[in-house]
């Protein structure tokens, strides 16, 4: 895992749109923001970071502008599914609400690995589950966002 604990290894900013819609069934949720111009998206990868609401957006249940809640970023074409597209989407841990329409901000800290070609989609939730588990550990290492 590769971890910058005082910094950032980019951040995506922008508004939610939907997916393909494939998460939720999953049992992974993920919020997938249309990435601003100005946002700086590391290398594909399956990264630990932390999920916030932009100045002045409305609250979505616990989740307001200025709080931060640990994610999973994906990024990537999501080559499992043949994906054309390279997106930045967030599964936001221990959250359900509706997201769309909400500009959202997502900062990237650790690596938790590279995006992978599975042969199955079962085989991606195994990989997902593994993913929620190093999160679990990252959050009990990093219990809240890093202040710059
Ligand atoms: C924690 C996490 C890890 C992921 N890892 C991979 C991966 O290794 N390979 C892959 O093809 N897609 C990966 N994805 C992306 C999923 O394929 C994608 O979220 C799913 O297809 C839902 O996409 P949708 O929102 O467009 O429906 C990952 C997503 C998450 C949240």
């Amino acid at each position: 895992m590769t971890s910058n604990s005082d910094g950032l290894l980019g951040y995506a900013a922008g508004e939610i749109v939907r997916g393909e819609g494939r998460g939720a069934p999953m049992g992974y949720p993920t919020a997938n923001i249309n990435a601003l111009d100005e946002s700086r998206i590391p290398d594909d990868g399956v990264y630990f970071g932390w999920f916030g609401l932009a100045e002045g957006d409305p609250p979505r249940g616990r989740l307001s502008a200025g709080t931060w809640l640990p994610a999973l970023i994906s990024v990537g074409n999501n080559p499992t599914f043949d994906g054309r597209t390279r997106t930045v989407e967030a599964y936001v841990l221990d959250f359900d609400e509706d997201l769309y329409g909400a500009h959202a901000i997502a900062e990237l800290t650790t690596l938790v690995r590279r995006m992978e070609n599975f042969n199955s989609i079962d085989e991606l939730v195994v990989a997902m589950d593994g993913d929620k588990r190093a999160a679990r550990d990252l959050m009990v290492k990093y219990p809240s966002r890093p202040q710059s």
